[in-house]
């Protein structure tokens, strides 16, 4: 079992240093009230449609997860303001593709706060804070590990998203399930 909060660094762009951070079950009322209300207020409507999680709701999200014991949200909170830089949702668990008969976690939904996004004009030095991509899926690669998955996850991105080659970076391998724009990624078992 997996202690939480479990602290954790992301980079500040702004500060140019690195700055702590937590990683957090994600409460229904932080969602609501640190991601929900807040994430996408200063972006136009058309800029929200064209991203994947644009229409994500995840105070209904983690309503969802609480009475089942195989999911479970998380967020990364940065400890100098208390804001919610990125969130997450674990099932536990789907068949692995690569390995048939094995089982793996499944990130239903990752997103980074739109702030840390590059390509989003939200803030003169964006992103704002990087490491969020990175160290929510370390923390599910652990999670993984502690349910004896051997480290195994799966992820669905867009093909067009830089989720996409970010993930691949990472050593996630593309399989055939291919489901019109999106494809499931599989991170293969770690060592
Ligand atoms: C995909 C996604 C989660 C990545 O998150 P992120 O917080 O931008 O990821 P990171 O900050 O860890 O990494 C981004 C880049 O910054 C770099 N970086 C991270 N920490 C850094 C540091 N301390 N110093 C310099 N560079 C750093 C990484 O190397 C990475 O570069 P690369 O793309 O060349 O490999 C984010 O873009 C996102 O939320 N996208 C929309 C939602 C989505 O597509 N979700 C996935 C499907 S559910």
């Amino acid at each position: 079992m997996i202690e939480l909060p479990l602290p954790t660094e992301l980079f500040s762009r702004r500060a140019n240093r690195p700055v702590a951070a937590r990683i957090i079950h994600l409460p229904t009322e932080d969602a609501a009230r640190k991601v929900d209300s807040v994430w996408w207020t200063s972006l136009g409507g058309k800029t929200r449609k064209n991203e994947i999680d644009g229409a994500w709701d995840w105070a209904l999200t983690v309503q969802a997860c609480q009475w089942d014991w195989y999911t479970d949200c998380y967020a990364i909170e940065t400890l100098e303001d208390g804001e919610i830089q990125g969130a997450m949702a674990v099932y536990a668990a789907a068949w692995s593709i690569l390995a048939p008969g094995q089982l793996a976690l499944d990130v239903a939904r990752l997103a980074t706060a739109p702030q840390n996004r590059a390509w989003l004009p939200l803030s003169e030095s964006a992103p704002l804070y990087q490491g969020v991509g990175s160290a929510l899926p370390t923390h599910a690669i652990l999670w993984s590990k502690d349910l004896r998955l051997e480290g195994r996850l799966i992820l669905n991105v867009r093909k067009r998203d830089y989720a996409h080659g970010f993930y691949i970076r990472r050593g996630f391998v593309a399989t055939n399930r291919v489901f019109d724009d999106r494809v499931l990624l599989e991170l293969p078992a770690q060592p």
